[in-house]
């Protein structure tokens, strides 16, 4: 059975043991094992059903531990953890040997970020080794940004779920990594926008998805993906071909007038981009519950947090 509570002293224990607790963040909720025990964090790959070859990011309580993990940290990155840490941004960094080979999935780098939740911080700081954490959802489906969606689809399959409310930003965090002499590079959207960025550490290159690298998964085209078909764009573009009765509306703003209140989510009615992200994977877990066949998701535009989110729905759309 699942115990969900607020008690670190019972997660601290847990996890000392080599067990798994679910921990909130800011983003969404993590599935957390020690990252330098290798048997906790196996058991993180068979709770998610998630192929060993799709690396774990390693959550870190102080800046300090940053340099028992990594080899070296480049000028940008150390400029990038300074401004946006702690928060929903996780740096790629030449790992040292402490890390398991099983963590990174025989990558030489490793992905580390500090969260930005007190309990979660709390938690990191009272056990004397990192967390690996993925997203707490089987592998491929959408993150969970509440305690019970966590519990509605792994809850008897983890000893506890540290609850910490409602994730504040609601999409995972932006990954990045640093080339040859340091060149930044945004290897996921997310969290932390394309222009927080780059008014930190200059232009940035943004990596293309790619559907055939085995290597990041977390780059594959189809992920985060709801049971529904959903479709981008407007209602008005699917009206002739859809059944009405079985479609949901995901919009930004607006609420459809002709359509069921009930299988519409406005994202945002101020049009608050942090809002929209916030309701995004909630909305999407919302549908798939309901006896309805699509899902038709209006992008937002494409600047600030409107990137991350378009480009989950994007993922959520495709079938590749
Ligand atoms: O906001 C987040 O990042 C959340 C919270 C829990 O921290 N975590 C999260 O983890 O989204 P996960 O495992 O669902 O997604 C992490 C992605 C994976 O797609 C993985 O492929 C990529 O990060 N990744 C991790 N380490 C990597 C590495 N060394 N090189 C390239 N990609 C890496
Ligand atoms: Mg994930």
């Amino acid at each position: 059975m699942t115990v969900i509570g607020r008690d670190i002293q019972v997660a601290m224990q847990i996890l000392s043991g080599g067990e798994l607790v679910a921990i909130p963040t800011e983003t969404v909720y993590g599935l957390a094992a020690n990252a330098l025990n290798v048997d906790a964090v196996i058991k993180i790959f068979d709770v998610k059903n998630r192929p060993s070859f799709d690396p774990l990011i390693v959550h870190i309580g102080t800046i300090e531990t940053l340099e028992n993990l990594v080899n070296t940290i480049p000028e940008k990155a150390e400029k990038l953890a300074e401004a946006f840490w702690p928060g929903p941004l996780t740096l790629l960094l030449p790992k040292k040997a402490v890390i398991p080979d099983l963590v990174t999935a025989g990558l030489p780098t490793v992905g580390v970020r500090m969260p930005n939740h007190e309990l979660t911080l709390e938690l990191l700081r009272a056990v004397s080794f990192p967390l690996a954490a993925p997203s707490a959802n089987p592998f491929g489906y959408v993150s969970p940004t509440a305690a019970m969606h966590v519990n509605d689809q792994l809850g008897n399959k983890i000893p506890y779920i540290l609850d910490g409310g409602l994730c504040d930003i609601g999409i995972e965090s932006t990954i990045i990594g640093f080339g040859d002499g340091g060149l930044p590079t945004i290897h996921r959207l997310g969290g932390k926008t394309v222009e927080d960025i780059e008014e930190i550490v200059g232009t940035v290159d943004i990596r293309k998805h790619s559907t055939s690298r085995p290597t990041a998964p977390g780059m594959l085209q189809s992920h985060y993906a709801p049971g529904k078909k959903v479709y981008l764009g407007t209602w008005n573009i699917y009206s002739n071909v859809l059944d009405k009765n079985k479609a949901a509306l995901i919009t930004f703003k607006k609420i459809h007038p002709d359509f069921d209140p009930s299988r519409q989510v406005v994202l945002s009615e101020d049009g608050d981009m942090r809002t929209a992200a916030k309701n995004l994977f909630a909305a999407l877990r919302k549908f798939d519950r309901k006896d309805i066949n699509y899902i038709v998701a209006e992008l937002l535009p494409e600047k600030g947090l409107g990137r991350a989110i378009n480009d989950r729905l994007r993922r959520a759309a495709s079938e590749d």
